[in-house]
Formats: C-alpha cells, structure tokens, sequence
C-alpha cells in the first residue's frame, strides 16, 4: 500500500463504515437511471448504490428492492422523494426488505417520517441544503448528510459545492459523517473534500454511461459529447411563473420550454389564463421529460439531466473502472501532498 492509498483508506474509514462499503463514494439516486443494474453494479464494486424511487409506486419499489438484493450482498440504499403521496408506504416497503439506508430527498422530512425509518432500524441520511437547516436535522436525528452544490445533476439548490462545504464542514462534520455532491469529476476533487472533513462524496453525472447503466445509449452519447457549459440550470423568466432549477444539457426541449413561459406569461396579461392554471401548466410542462430522455432516447425534447462535470466523462465504462479511476486519483493526490 502507497503512502497516499494509506491516507485515502484512513480518511475514507468513517464514511465506509457508515454505508458498509470498502469506499465511501456514493452513486446518487438518478431517477430512471439508478435501477437495479446500476446500484448493485455500483455496490458490488465496493461504493454504495442508491435506488432512485422516484415516483414509483410501493409495489414498483417493492420489486425493484427485490431485483437488487438478487444482484448483490452488498449493502445499498433506497432514496425516497419526500412529497411522494405514498412515502409512508415506501418506508413500510423498505423496512420489509430491511434496507439499511434511506435517504430522503426533494424537501424536508414530514412529521413522523425520520421516526418511522429510524423505527424499522435503518439509518437516515438527509440532503441540507444551508448550515441552519443541517443543524435542525441533525437535531432531529438524522444519521448522515449529504450537501450538494448548484454545479449537480438535476434538481439544485443557489449554491456552489465549494462554498457549502467551507459554511459546513467546519461546524458539522464531527456530529455526523456528511457526504460532499455536486461536480465531482475526479479523485482529487474527492481527497480536497475528505481533507475538509467530509465522510465521503456522492456522484451521479460520473456513472451515467457505466457499461451497467440502462440509460439510452443516446443519452449516453449526449453525455460524452457535453463539455461543462453544455450542463445548464433552467431559466425563470416571470417572477408569476415559478421554475425549480433543474440542471441538464440544453436542447430543443429548453428553448421550448422558455418560449412556453413567454407564451404562459402573455396569456396571464391577457387575462386568457387564471394564475393557478398558469403555474400549473409550468409545473407539469417537464413531467414525464426525464423518462422519455433516459428510456426513450430522446435527447432533443426530453431532460437530459446533467452536472457540470460531464465534460470529465468521455466513455462508457465499467462502474468498477470508474471506482479504481478515482481512487487511483484520490491517493495520488494524498501522495502528493507528503512533499
Ligand atoms: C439524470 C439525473 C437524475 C437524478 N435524479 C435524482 C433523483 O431522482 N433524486 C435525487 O435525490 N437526486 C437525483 N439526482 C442527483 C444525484 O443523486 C446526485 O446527487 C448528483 O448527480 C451529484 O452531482 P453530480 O451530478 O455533479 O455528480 C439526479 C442526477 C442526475 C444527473
């Protein structure tokens, strides 16, 4: 062992007993993406897979948990949306299958929702998206963290990866093990985060061409084609008409959602259009548009969710070489840092 494999292994410990992982890189739950392929792939090669529920229902989940555990031995986790109308019953399904890990995502937890998860005796992890709100949660019982940054995959908050983990690391990482998201590319990315007291890191954008993913092989090409500016958060044009930022690579499909809010936005003016049937007729225009991307292939109407350091991909490839690629880069940049 290398002096730098040595000090990875040693900052990676805390974060890889927690997942029950050799690694502490977590693949992100990626709606479409994150199937049983993909996460007992991911956990097999030593990470932590996470299943994407997504908007499944219990029973989708249900059978979808058991495909994983028929993949693999190794421990994964399941991450549920916290406005799902059934989220209670995805708990129950989960505790039933006796996941150890659920990570709760798109919004705070709802009453009662961390006791019922904790109660079936798996751990908790939340996303926090400001230091007020990590300590909250951290109050309530959360078991780990993962803060995620504006340069991510799909749904983001304002803020750099780099500032949150400056605001947070320092006043949380010793409460719980916090996991740092959102434009990790490379291994050194990785050994900069560890050294500021992160447990381990989460990716998404990095894994979606893995050989094991099921993502169309044209959103796979879209993938390798982008280059970091390619990767851009949606863009709110009336203050009436509220966009949640999602990022992904630009396409017909954003140009056309733009001119669906001017054209939204005339007709609110115009009094053709009430102001809830307006918001809505934005809230929905992208629903369904993820799936028709990653199952279908259609890159050009569809939401190719991406993050920035999609430039850093340009192969399809196992997940395992993925793995050993990064870790390979974390400890040499630990070696490094001995002279
Ligand atoms: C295609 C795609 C779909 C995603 N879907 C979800 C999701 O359903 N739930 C979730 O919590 N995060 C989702 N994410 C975010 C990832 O779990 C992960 O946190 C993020 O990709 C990390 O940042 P990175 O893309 O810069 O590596 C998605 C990301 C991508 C790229």
């Amino acid at each position: 062992m290398t002096v730098g494999t040595e000090r990875l292994t040693r900052r990676m410990e805390r974060g890889a007993a927690f997942l029950g992982s050799d690694v502490a890189i977590m693949a992100g739950a990626m709606s479409w993406v994150s199937e049983r392929n993909l996460v007992s792939a991911m956990s097999n090669a030593g990470g932590f897979g996470v299943i994407a529920c997504g908007a499944m229902t219990p029973e989708l989940l249900d059978t979808e948990i058991a495909a994983t555990k028929a993949l693999t031995q190794r421990p994964f986790g399941v991450n549920l949306i916290t406005m799902h109308p059934a989220l209670f019953d995805l708990i129950a399904v989960c505790a039933r299958h006796e996941v150890g890990h659920v990570v709760l995502a798109g919004g705070l937890p709802p009453k009662g929702s961390l006791e019922a998860i904790k109660a079936s005796g798996a751990k908790v992890i939340c996303f926090a998206p400001t230091l007020a709100m990590a300590k909250k949660l951290i109050r309530s019982g959360v078991d780990a963290l993962v803060i995620e940054g504006m340069e991510a995959g799909g749904h983001i908050g304002p803020v750099s990866t780099s500032v949150l983990a400056q605001e947070m690391l320092p006043e949380i990482a010793d409460l719980v093990p916090v996991f740092v998201a959102g434009g990790i590319g490379r291994g050194e990315a990785i050994a900069g985060y560890l050294d500021m007291g992160a447990a381990g890191v989460q990716l998404g954008t990095r894994f979606v061409c893995a050989t094991e993913s099921i993502a169309h092989a044209n959103f796979k090409k879209a993938f390798i084609r982008a280059s970091a500016r390619d990767a851009v958060a949606s863009v709110q044009i009336d203050p009436r008409l509220p966009v949640i930022p999602v990022r992904a690579l630009k396409n017909a499909g954003g140009e056309l959602f733009t001119a669906k809010q001017r054209e939204v936005a005339q007709s609110l003016d115009e009094g053709g259009v009430a102001m809830a049937e307006a918001q809505l007729q934005i809230e929905h225009y992208w629903a369904g548009a993820l799936r028709r991307a990653v199952v279908d292939g259609d890159i050009e109407h569809g939401s190719v969710m991406a993050g920035q350091s999609v430039g850093m991909v340009t192969k399809v490839e196992p997940i395992a070489e993925i793995i050993a690629t990064l870790m390979t880069e974390a400890a040499s940049a630990l070696e490094k840092r001995a002279g």
